[in-house]
């Protein structure tokens, strides 16, 4: 047997499963993303034994990571999912997720896309503005289909998060303002295509103050049972997700405290409860494999270049955000200081800066740790260069789970006009 995740075997090689990530470096090239499934499936486990008290349904939050096989993975495992645009959810129907476990999420669902949702019977429509809800309910009364609708509300909170991807403040753009809840919950009773679900709260992502999910979901239900209180059904509350994972010491999430806050406010209500977790399911599954293009000396610094950059792995750059960088075989040279640098010409074009690390040798591996989440789905081709390839390990064995674009492919895309 082996330790679960990414693992260092007796020769002190970076392992996963009964696998070396060198050897996958070495047969698929890099950059490349490897997904545990074994990882995936203990942090689902996790997930399932925390809501399971307060019998909540688990909505995967595909944006974290949109490969058919973490979604099918996940669905096979009994997920639904929470989708923000028509890509995901087409998807979702590829990876075999049944429509009426879909939640449709996000501000800016255009009309084409509520019209597929609607026939195609999702779940539920999160919504987030009154604008939208007259336009999912002209749709619905066109096609003569009712809609399940959740409002999403905002509950200004601020729950101490990186400012991009805090979404429960009253300046952001997401939710509807708490004191308008009620007047619009009371339109969607009056609306012939429209039945209303309940209220939902989403106030942001990478969240370690559980503190604040505990006032989020606490002002969720006292409007929700002031609703019922004044006569209107609130079958379901969609507490949303955003549970922090630590990128630098791996301390687990306090899953013990959030069960408590749960059972604490719903254990005794009937309240049909849903969640929508991303990060937490997919990022610590997931690592970045990256070969050493040269080593580059200045005056004042170090810089390790690297076959992957930013168009990869965009976070360092749009967030701040730290990824553990190791070897990937065993190595006991001396240390350095160095900015590990892609090749993309951008100063901002680095997944790690001032890190101190043993020195590496130029065609060596480096693992970018942590990448399940927001890695590989927020990847571009900036800079002409072609997607990672990425596998995912599953009973030991190795799969490619997308087909990668040659720069051959990606001109091929376009379409050349004849100036003459
Ligand atoms: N539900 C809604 C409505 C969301 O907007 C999100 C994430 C989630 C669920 C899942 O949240 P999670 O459990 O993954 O925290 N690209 C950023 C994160 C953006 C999160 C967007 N919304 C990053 O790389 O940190």
């Amino acid at each position: 047997m082996y330790p679960l995740g990414f693992y260092r075997d007796k020769n002190g090689e970076l392992s996963v499963q009964n696998i070396k990530v060198s050897e996958l470096a070495k047969k698929y090239g890099t950059p490349l993303y490897i997904y545990d499934s074994e990882i995936m499936k203990e942090r689902y486990d996790i997930f399932f034994d925390t809501v399971k008290e307060v019998k909540g349904s688990i909505h995967y939050a595909v944006k974290a990571n949109d490969s058919i096989n973490v979604i099918k993975f996940f669905s096979k495992l009994g997920c639904g999912a929470d989708i923000v645009s028509i890509g995901e959810f087409e998807k979702c129907i590829a990876a075999g997720v049944p429509a009426n476990k879909i939640i449709f999420s996000g501000v800016g669902k255009a009309k084409n896309e509520i019209e597929i949702a609607l026939r195609n019977n999702i779940l539920q429509f999160n919504i987030e503005s009154e604008e939208e809800l007259y336009d999912i309910h002209y749709i619905a009364s066109k096609i003569k289909k009712k809609a399940n609708i959740c409002l999403r509300v905002n509950p200004d909170i601020a729950p101490r998060t990186h400012k991009k991807i805090s979404t429960g403040e009253k300046e952001t753009k997401f939710g509807i303002d708490f004191q308008n809840v009620k007047e619009i919950y009371k339109k969607l009773h009056e609306l012939d295509y429209i039945s209303p679900v309940g209220l939902g709260v989403h106030i942001g992502s990478q969240i370690f103050d559980f503190n604040f999910f505990n006032k989020a979901y606490f002002n969720l239900k006292v409007l929700a049972d002031d609703l019922r209180k004044s006569g209107f059904m609130v079958p379901s509350l969609d507490l949303g997700g955003g549970i922090g994972v630590d990128y630098k010491d791996d301390i687990e999430p306090n899953f013990i405290e959030y069960k408590r806050i749960l059972s604490n406010l719903f254990l005794k209500s009937d309240y049909k409860l849903s969640f929508e977790p991303g990060r937490s399911l997919i990022a610590q599954a997931g690592i970045l494999v990256t070969k050493v293009i040269r080593n580059k000396k200045t005056k004042d610094k170090n810089f390790i270049i690297v076959d992957a950059a930013m168009n990869n792995l965009i976070r360092p750059t749009l967030y701040d955000a730290y990824h553990k960088i190791e070897h990937v075989e065993k190595s006991e040279s001396p240390k350095v200081t160095a900015d590990i640098v892609g090749p993309i010409c951008e100063t901002g074009d680095y997944l790690a800066l001032e890190r101190n690390l043993n020195y590496i040798d130029n065609n060596k591996f480096l693992a970018i740790k942590t990448t399940g989440a927001y890695s590989s789905v927020m990847s571009s081709n900036y800079n002409s260069r072609a997607d990672a390839v990425e596998v995912m390990i599953v009973n030991n064995k190795d799969h490619q789970i997308k087909k990668i674009d040659t720069i051959k492919d990606i001109i091929a895309k376009e379409k050349l006009i004849d100036f003459d």
